[in-house]
């Protein structure tokens, strides 16, 4: 714990303010670029990294440019914010930055040299065999963004190449969505793409609440998000903001922990804040400070790593990563001064495969609530360490807003632990242990420094919180039945042994309780009609949990229901499938609206929400190894577009 926590700054404007429709639209430039920086602490090797930040045309005086994690944007309810996002990985030379770290080219993936997105097809740059070393496709999706048109949702086949000097002519750089969309967003927008760039907006009419931007291109996401590009888009205010909430004291409006950072701050900042975001995520290095991700299947287990594929095993990837540390704001066991008050955290689990359980009881005297998830404020406070042994339940993408009351822990150093396995999470099977993260390193995500507090504490504590109340949405019209599945395969090791192990994993329908499979070339099979609702059922036929994450929509948590099991092996479950009848409700920290939700393994889990806004989409596993591979599916809102 030597390096003090990064505090994101907030992302400069273009300060460019246009108008459509009757509002304000706040425009960013924001370009991802690779550079170096200390994620170790300072006397170990700089790591290289990308990051989004603000153009050069954007840049104020003093303010840090590019960062990993990325700038927060801050956003105002019902006010849109339009963003060019460019692709800038290029040197100085402007030629073509290869990837940092390996991609799979036998995956669906972008694949821009075969100009198709497609399989199997050799990359046109090729380093050394196997390693693909062409220019980075890039799109960028702001995950729970909610009622944003298609052509800024950074559909996983609209990615873009940057613009390099040394791309040949003829080379296929874009995905073969991004003019369709180009055209559409100049129709709505009138904004231009490329080449290299796409412009986005959002309207940010959702209720106040925590998303975060992140990169989202096919079959490489996994590697694309592990480099760095992530950061968090705040939405305030509104009918839902922090001022709709209550001391029941009083009466009036309660007061909730800041200042957060705000734009024009100097970074680093004189400022003391109250409210900060913190990103945690999981990540291994080289010894020369170099990001560390497995280039071959032998690292999950030891199977012969060839540019061709051996068996029925792609030879690169890995069905899931556990990194061999935690890095919060993008630093390896930062510390944080903190006084003896309250303070707002909004958490993000920004890991590959790894379910976090934050475990605030670890800190003596500490009490923390929980007041909002991806979608906003919960429609009550929920006491963690009273009430749930201290531990905050974080999957992949999800997010936990949480004030954390400092009063009455003793001044002194105390450490905030994760106690989530080193491992895939079949967590919440009744009576199922699951081993503990590593205590010295992959349990420890940062280090509060508890001084007395400078002033009295202004803000009400969490017992006294009233939430705004959440509107139910409309009874469904349809429901739903999806099914998840884990597909398995041979492969060979290096004796040449047979090797059984996870090939993909796979989303489809669950068809009268018959699994049908799909993979994400196949047609949409999905397709509420615009204004409809719908309750979609996740049935994980598989042995670990799923965080499934749907775009465009935020829905309620209904509930949970377990599947009838073989009664001679309960490891089984019994195809056609049935519900066991046994039903549980969302848990406190799932009411309000979400975007992602953990679907448990032999369990049903269902969430209702409206599709309002026509076009095409996606819904996937949140577990990016997952995503890459065939865990994520089309879907379109409305009629077939030409
Ligand atoms: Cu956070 Cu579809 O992604
Ligand atoms: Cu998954």
């Amino acid at each position: 714990f030597r390096t003090p926590l990064l505090i994101p700054p907030v992302m400069p404007r273009a300060g460019t303010i246009t108008v459509q429709g009757g509002k304000n639209v706040d425009s960013y430039e924001i370009s991802m670029r690779q550079f170096a920086q200390q994620v170790l602490p300072a006397g170990l090797p700089p790591t290289l990294v990308w990051g989004y930040g603000a153009v050069a045309s954007a840049r104020k005086d003093g303010l840090l440019v590019h960062n990993a994690p990325s700038l927060t944007i801050e956003a105002r309810w019902n006010r849109p914010v339009r963003v060019k996002w460019i692709n800038e990985l290029v040197d100085v030379d402007g030629n073509h930055l290869p990837h940092l770290l390996p991609v799979d080219p036998t995956l669906h993936w972008a694949n821009p040299p075969g100009g198709e997105d497609g399989r199997d097809s050799r990359p046109m740059f090729e380093a050394t065999p196997g390693a693909y070393g062409g220019p980075v496709p890039i799109v960028t999706h702001v995950h729970g963004s909610v009622g944003v048109g298609d052509e800024s949702d950074g559909y996983a086949e609209a990615w873009y190449l940057p613009a390099a000097a040394d791309i040949p002519a003829g080379y296929a750089t874009e995905g073969t969505w991004y003019e369709f969309f180009a055209d559409k967003a100049a129709t709505r927008y009138g904004v231009e793409w490329g080449p290299g760039f796409a412009t986005f907006q959002y309207p940010n009419t959702q209720r106040a609440s925590t998303i975060w931007y992140h990169d989202h291109t096919l079959g490489m996401t996994r590697v694309n998000v592990y480099a760095g590009p992530a950061g968090f888009f705040l939405i305030r205010g509104g009918p839902d903001g922090d001022d709709s909430v209550l001391d029941s004291r009083s009466g009036t409006t309660a007061v909730l922990p800041g200042p957060a950072p705000k734009e024009n701050d100097k970074f680093p900042s004189n400022k003391t804040y109250y409210e900060i975001p913190i990103a945690v995520q999981d990540r291994s290095f080289n010894d020369d400070g170099s990001l560390f991700y497995p280039d071959s299947r032998a690292f999950f287990d030891k199977i012969v790593a060839d540019y061709i594929p051996v068996g029925e095993f792609s030879p690169i990837w890995n069905p899931e990563f556990f990194g061999n540390m935690l890095i919060a704001n993008g630093n390896t066991w930062p510390f944080q001064v903190v006084e003896q008050r309250r303070y707002r955290f909004r958490f993000l689990n920004g890991c590959q495969s790894r379910f976090l359980i934050l475990d605030f009881n670890g800190i003596p005297g500490v009490e923390a609530w929980q007041i909002g998830n991806e979608g906003g404020f919960l429609s009550a406070p929920v006491n963690l360490t009273a009430d749930h042994g201290g531990r905050l339940l974080m999957g992949l993408a999800e997010r936990a807003d949480v004030i954390v009351d400092f009063t009455n822990v003793p001044v002194g150093n105390h450490v905030l632990r994760n106690v989530g396995p080193d491992e895939p999470f079949g967590g919440g099977i009744p009576g199922v242990d699951f081993p503990v993260a590593d205590p010295e390193s992959t349990g420890q995500v940062l280090e509060f420094r508890v001084v007395p507090a400078t002033a009295p504490d202004p803000t009400t504590p969490g017992e006294f919180l009233v939430l705004p109340a959440v509107a139910p949405l409309p009874p469904e019209s349809v429901i739903r039945s999806l099914v998840l599945v884990e597909k398995s395969g041979i492969g060979f090791d290096a004796n040449g042994d047979a090797v059984d192990g996870p090939v993909a994993a796979l989303l489809g329908t669950a068809d009268g309780g018959v699994p049908v499979e799909y993979e994400w070339e196949d047609p949409v099979s999905d397709n509420p009609a615009v204004g409809s609702t719908e309750v979609w059922e996740f049935v994980n036929t598989t042995a670990d949990a799923h965080p499934m994450h749907v775009h465009e929509v935020a829905f309620e948590v209904v509930d949970r229901e377990g599947l009838v099991r073989d009664v001679d092996d309960p490891d089984d479950i019994v195809v056609p499938f049935q519900p066991d009848g046994d039903v549980s409700g969302p848990e406190g920290w799932e009411t309000g609206r979400k975007d992602t939700v953990i679907a448990y393994p032999g369990q049903i889990t269902r969430v209702r929400a409206t599709f309002d806004t026509a076009g095409q989409y996606v819904w996937h596993c949140h577990i990016v190894e997952h995503e890459d591979n065939e865990m994520m599916r089309p879907y379109r809102i409305g009629p077939e577009q030409p």
